[in-house]
């Protein structure tokens, strides 16, 4: 099975954006990564709602939103408002998390728990059978063009592993740090979709990085 690619936007040029998008609605893409930050949870900002309400207009793709933010539950209905299918909410974020998973399906959108480089994938053995995904981050969280941080490798692996004996249908997505050389590792091991932000944006030809991802 090909994966699944989402180009993170984090890395296209803001000031015109809309060409990037248009890049990305003419590619192989499956989907548009959307990284979402507010200089708490990690040490960057992006972009936010007003300017994603434009960004989520030109798209065709569907939105995968992950949400690098302390309680990310408060912002479900503006998640919702943008058509996103995919709202990906951090486990170091959500002390309740089972209820965030909830109410995200509540409010019609596939819910996704992403882990930092730090938390084991043992973490989600209670919550595997309720996500859509799992994300697991290759770096950590805020920035765009990190070195991948190899042990991400054996968390894919893990968590194809937990998923197998538990009988979850989580995907596995991988974020950070994913290029063509990373990228055939981690589909090895068992990850069903990756975001990449630089190994597209700094591509001479962005749209034949994607294809080049996608025929992994
Ligand atoms: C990092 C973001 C990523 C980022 C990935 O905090 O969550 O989505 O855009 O960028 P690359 O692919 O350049 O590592
Ligand atoms: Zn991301």
């Amino acid at each position: 099975m090909k994966p699944i690619i989402s180009p993170s936007i984090l890395s296209a040029d803001f000031a015109y954006l809309a060409n990037d998008i248009e890049m990305i609605n003419g590619s192989e893409a499956d989907w548009v990564h959307i990284d979402i930050m507010d200089g708490v949870f990690v040490p960057n900002i992006s972009f936010g709602f007003p300017v994603l309400k434009y960004v989520a207009k030109l798209t065709e793709k569907p939105l995968d939103v992950h949400l690098m933010i302390v309680q990310p539950e408060k912002f479900i209905p503006e998640v919702k408002a943008l058509g996103a299918r995919i709202m990906n909410v951090h486990y170091e974020a959500c002390p309740h998390l089972h209820r965030v998973v909830q109410q995200i399906r509540e409010a019609g959108m596939l819910p996704a728990v992403t882990i930092n480089p730090a938390t084991p994938v043992a973490m989600l053995r209670d919550i595997i059978d309720d996500v859509y995904m799992v994300l697991i981050m290759g770096v950590n969280p805020g920035f765009g063009g990190q070195k991948f941080i190899e042990h991400t490798v054996d968390k894919v692996r893990e968590l194809r592993e937990l998923i197998t004996v538990t009988g979850s249908e989580a995907l596995i997505e991988v974020d950070g740090g994913v290029n063509l050389e990373t990228g055939a590792r981690l589909v090895e091991a068992g990850a069903n979709a990756l975001v990449a932000g630089n190994a597209v944006f700094s591509a001479p030809d962005p749209a034949e990085a994607i294809r080049a991802l996608k025929n992994l």
